[in-house]
């Protein structure tokens, strides 16, 4: 019997979910959607999962009861009596918050502190990948700007430089010549721009080819080591847009939109994924005795020799999320469960057949400074015509006037995600659901999932 059954004979659950992202409303949503499920508490929530049937917005500062002593995320899920937290952003992984859960008794969906520095140090996954034959790009390590100028004028270029910390997805450079590399060492290393995080870099070969993102469920712990039923779940692969502009032009982004599936994608490169790194990657994580209860992403470029892996998060992607989460045709607290208690090795993922289109809606301005406070508009009808689902980001409600209004809080406001059983349907779809979005200064690509939309890694 699946969990969530076992668990809907037993009592309605109240689940928590930590983070304001675009994300975060894709996973509470989808949470809220499970029959076992009563209440979502997010935290903090934004504008979107505060409209969600099922959700509750708890603000962390404001919410009156948390006492000093305890952690306040522990302090809500005990309050709210959450038996399950599933943990969206990075930040608070690399803080060991899924560690203190799980020490105060409460079931969470977030690798440990200790395995997610496979997020939080570039060096430390370089390491993790070398040491178990994960495909990856050559690198090396440096904690010293001479030393590290003196190896770029060995290797030449391209050459891609990474600041080894957590950088908001502004420590990588692709430098296309040397003197773009000996700049980008002295902007991390010198200059500071990413603070503490670029104190140590990471110079890696550059790879030629076209991204995508593989999202996958782990569940890795000292039990499931014990009783060799440790397992890795692929979800379908799927595809950013980092670039502001149509056609991969601009400055890099937090994301402008993605596809779910990636038709370019065939089964023989999937097959070498899996060999060549997500197999591995599993088989790391055994070796190292990590406690691995969350979701795990794969940042793959694919080379003329097979899909390499550019990068590990411990989390789902943002936007990945929205355009994946709709095609799970399972019970997505039934997956978060088996991760959480170790039966995910029992998990049959099953996936609806169609495709879906994920456009980001920015403020205008973004990725550089942008207004906050302006009105958005989404007509309803419009969105649930064109199969759409609006996933809120940086959007919240305001409550000066008598109704409270939806109002912009960020650069990248929200994600307008849409179905179709084929991709052209879904892409008609989800610019269709658009034209009833509009708030002052929205910008968003025209060319999600198109030819030519993809980052080639040509330089
Ligand atoms: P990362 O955070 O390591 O995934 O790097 C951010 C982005 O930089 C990737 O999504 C790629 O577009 C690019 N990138 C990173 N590593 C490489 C590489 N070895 N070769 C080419 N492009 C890269
Ligand atoms: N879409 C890439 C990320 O979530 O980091």
């Amino acid at each position: 019997m699946p969990l969530a059954e076992h668990f809907a004979n037993i009592f309605d659950m109240n689940v928590m979910v930590v983070g304001s992202g675009g994300r975060e409303h894709a996973i509470a949503w989808k949470i809220a959607e499970s029959a076992i499920v009563e209440k979502v508490i997010c935290v903090p929530g934004n504008g979107g999962t505060a409209s969600e049937p099922k959700c509750v917005n708890v603000d962390l500062n404001g919410c009156g009861y948390i006492k000093s002593g305890e952690n306040p995320y522990v302090q809500i899920a005990k309050h709210e009596d959450c038996s399950l937290c599933v943990i969206g952003p990075e930040e608070p992984l690399a803080n060991g918050l899924a560690d203190i859960f799980w020490e105060s008794g409460i079931p969470c969906v977030g690798p440990k502190m200790a395995a997610a520095q496979l997020e939080a140090s570039k060096d430390f996954s370089k390491e993790f990948m070398q040491k178990y034959g994960v495909a990856c790009a050559q690198s090396r390590t440096f904690t010293s700007k001479e030393a590290a100028n003196e190896y770029i004028k060995q290797h030449g270029a391209p050459v891609v430089i990474k600041a080894d910390g957590l950088a908001a997805g502004k420590g990588v450079v692709v430098a296309a010549s040397e003197e773009d590399a000996f700049s980008a060492v002295e902007d991390l290393m010198e200059s500071g721009r990413v603070g503490d995080a670029g104190k140590k870099i990471v110079i890696e070969d550059y790879l030629q080819g076209v991204e995508i993102s593989v999202l996958a469920a782990v569940s890795v712990s000292e039990k499931s080591i014990e009783y060799g039923t440790s397992a890795i779940v692929p979800f379908l692969p799927a595809r950013d847009h980092k670039r502001l502009l149509d056609g991969a032009k601009g400055p890099n982004t937090g994301g402008m939109g993605a596809i779910c599936p990636v038709e370019d994608v065939s089964e023989k490169t999937m097959e070498l994924f899996r060999k060549n790194c997500l197999e591995p990657t599993l088989n790391g994580l055994i070796q190292e005795k990590f406690d691995y209860r969350g979701f795990i992403f794969f940042g793959v470029m694919l080379t003329k020799d097979g899909p390499k892996l550019l990068e590990y998060n411990v989390r789902l992607g943002d936007p990945e999320t929205q355009a994946v989460l709709p095609l799970m045709d399972f019970d997505f607290v039934d997956m978060c469960l088996a991760i959480a208690h170790g039966t995910l090795f029992n998990f049959s993922a099953k996936w609806k057949k169609g495709f879906q289109v994920a456009p980001v809606v920015v403020s205008g301005g973004y990725p550089e400074s942008y207004p906050k406070g302006n009105v958005i508009s989404i007509d309803k009808r419009q969105v649930r015509k064109n199969k759409a689902k609006i996933f809120a980001a940086g959007a919240v409600f305001e409550n000066h006037s008598k109704t409270p209004q939806l109002v912009t809080n960020g650069g990248r406001v929200l994600c307008c995600s849409a179905f179709g059983k084929t991709f052209n349907a879904a892409w008609e779809n989800a610019y269709g659901a658009l034209k009833g979005v509009s708030f002052e200064g929205a910008f968003h690509r025209n060319d999600i999932g198109l030819p030519g939309a993809a980052e080639s890694g040509e330089l």
